[in-house]
């Protein structure tokens, strides 16, 4: 019986179980309003287990269930620390790797994204995630600041734990979008990157200025890398593939994240966009070099973590 279910049939099931589970969870958030004018503190909590619970789910299904091989290296990053972090945007797959390490440090809970308003269109996840509270950035400034500011405000304000996400490339990286990045790279003299775009910094600076002296303290800077048995480097599975069977050995993953320290970055903005610019050319470089040889030759060497 189970061999006449297609991949887009399971995926579909997966998509509506989730979203079920997802509208369930918002049924929670709403009775939660309640709790709002007798503990701020409280209903924050309530919804970031909310929201921690539907990205536990959609983890446990990738690495448990469908047992993704998942190596880090880099920066031991330590627990329950609130953090501004960015990555690499390749595919929706992203996302899990982010989690990844959110799980095993105790942020599974506190993950805020910035995404880009289409994602909001994906079929049942993406629509999961619009529920989930994720901030979807339009191209609305004005409409998109108060909405940030909003939500800024009430995180410094609790002094709440948080990673607040990016994906500083504002899309996913395809050969179209690459080629035109390119050659706004050459047309400005920028390095030029093959294996990233070149980051869009004013959102993350103006995030880097606002946590400066807070609670937030740290930037983690991470880089996800993918590789298929035979297509080779550079390819994640697609939505359907991660909720239709074992996806070992068939793929592998890998997550390096760098830790750095807001007081140590530059405070002038134009010295820290450079500064992130920098960090997406290492970020080429580094996959460059997975490329050719995929974790071999990962300075400070390559883990696996049980979660
Ligand atoms: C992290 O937070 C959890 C839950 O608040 C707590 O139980 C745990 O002891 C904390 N761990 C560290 C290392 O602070």
């Amino acid at each position: 019986m189970l061999e006449v279910v297609t991949r887009p049939t399971m995926a579909f099931l997966y998509g509506s179980a989730l979203f079920s589970f997802c509208s369930m969870l918002n049924v929670v958030q709403v009775c939660s309003l309640f709790l709002r004018p007798i503990s701020r503190r409280l209903f924050f909590e309530v919804n970031a287990r909310v929201a921690g619970s539907m990205w536990k789910v959609m983890q446990m299904i990738m690495e448990k269930r469908h047992k993704a091989a998942i190596t880090f290296s880099g920066d031991k990053i330590p627990r329950n620390e609130s953090a501004l972090v960015f990555g690499n945007h390749r595919s929706f797959v992203d996302f899990y790797m982010f989690h990844s390490v959110a799980a095993r440090r105790g942020m599974l809970n506190y993950m805020n994204y910035f995404a880009k308003d289409s994602l909001k269109y994906i079929p049942f996840y993406g629509w999961g995630m619009w529920i989930m509270g994720i901030l979807f950035i339009s191209r609305n400034w004005q409409q998109d600041q108060l909405k940030i500011n909003k939500l800024f405000a009430q995180i410094l304000d609790l002094q709440a734990p948080v990673w607040i996400a990016s994906f500083l490339e504002g899309s996913r990286l395809t050969p179209s979008k690459l080629a035109a990045s390119q050659k706004f790279m050459l047309g400005r003299g920028l390095p030029l990157l093959s294996n990233v775009l070149m980051p869009r910094t004013k959102g993350f600076i103006a995030c880097v200025n606002k946590f400066r002296g807070s609670h937030v303290k740290c930037v983690y800077d991470f880089t996800f890398a993918y590789y298929h048995k035979t297509k080779g480097f550079g390819v994640p599975p697609n939505l359907v593939r991660v909720h239709t069977g074992q996806l070992s050995p068939e793929y592998k993953f890998h997550v390096h994240v760098k830790r750095y320290l807001i007081e140590d970055l530059p405070t002038d903005d134009e010295k820290l966009s450079e500064w992130v610019v920098q960090k997406y050319v290492e970020k080429d470089a580094f996959l460059e070099q997975m490329k050719e040889s995929w974790t071999d030759g990962i300075e400070g060497g390559v883990w696996t973590e049980k979660w």
